[in-house]
């Protein structure tokens, strides 16, 4: 089989402008809540692009850890590849895909470092594992090999041993502020339905896109 071959024909649903809300926020919350319904696997993973300092883009996978009436948020080390260009350009770019609802959503904005309070309490609910993870990896750095990271594991396991783990300094969260979120929903024909919100002066504008 080629991949140049396989063409999958979208039925699942429709996006009609008389059911949508006009904050996009909603339908956002809606298809979180059908995302996690439906049993989509890893439904709050999401591409998240930034830019680099040549101004070239870079893109990886992070996880969607909420969303308020303004932003978005995920977590990360400070001092990553993605959070070296975060601090030269704080604009970010981020694509949802649910194959099994045959749904995309995409969004960007500005963005800002969470407070520490709020990246300390998440830090908190994360499972001491990863706690261990956050102080053990210099994420984005380059590493001799894996015994290294193992090694480097094992001591700050020794290190908090008995103890809570506090936030590193260098790990924390990040909000995107919307500005734009398209919400996509294939359909037969390729007559894909896009609608697509902008916020200008604090108000959403909803237009519909050719797909
Ligand atoms: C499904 C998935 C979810 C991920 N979630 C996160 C995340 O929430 N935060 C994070 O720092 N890295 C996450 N990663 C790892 C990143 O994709 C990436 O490898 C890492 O953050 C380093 O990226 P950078 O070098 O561009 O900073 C995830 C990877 C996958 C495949």
């Amino acid at each position: 089989m080629d991949i140049a071959d396989l063409r999958k024909r979208y039925t699942r649903n429709g996006l009609d402008e008389k059911d949508l809300p006009l904050n996009p926020i909603e339908l956002f919350r809606m298809w979180i809540d059908e995302a996690l319904d439906a049993e989509v696997p890893e439904p709050n993973a999401m591409a998240l692009a930034t830019v680099t300092e040549a101004g070239a883009p870079n893109v990886r996978m992070v996880l969607l850890k909420g969303i308020d009436e303004l932003s978005a948020r995920f977590f990360t080390n400070y001092q990553s590849r993605k959070g070296r260009e975060l601090e030269s350009t704080p604009s970010a770019a981020c694509t949802i895909w649910w194959a099994e609802l045959e749904r995309q959503i995409r969004f960007s904005g500005r963005v800002k470092k969470l407070s520490v309070a709020e990246s300390e309490e998440y830090f908190r609910s994360r499972p001491r594992e990863s706690r261990i993870g956050a102080w053990a990896s210099e994420q984005s750095r380059p590493v001799a090999n894996r015994t290294e990271l193992e090694e480097r594991f094992i001591e700050v396991e020794q290190m908090f041993e008995g103890k809570e783990i506090p936030k590193p300094q260098h790990w924390g969260g990040y909000k995107i502020i919307f500005e734009t979120i398209e919400f996509w929903q294939g359909r037969p024909g390729r007559l894909h339905d896009r609608i697509f919100y902008q916020l200008s002066s604090g108000k959403w504008n909803r237009q519909r896109l050719a797909p």
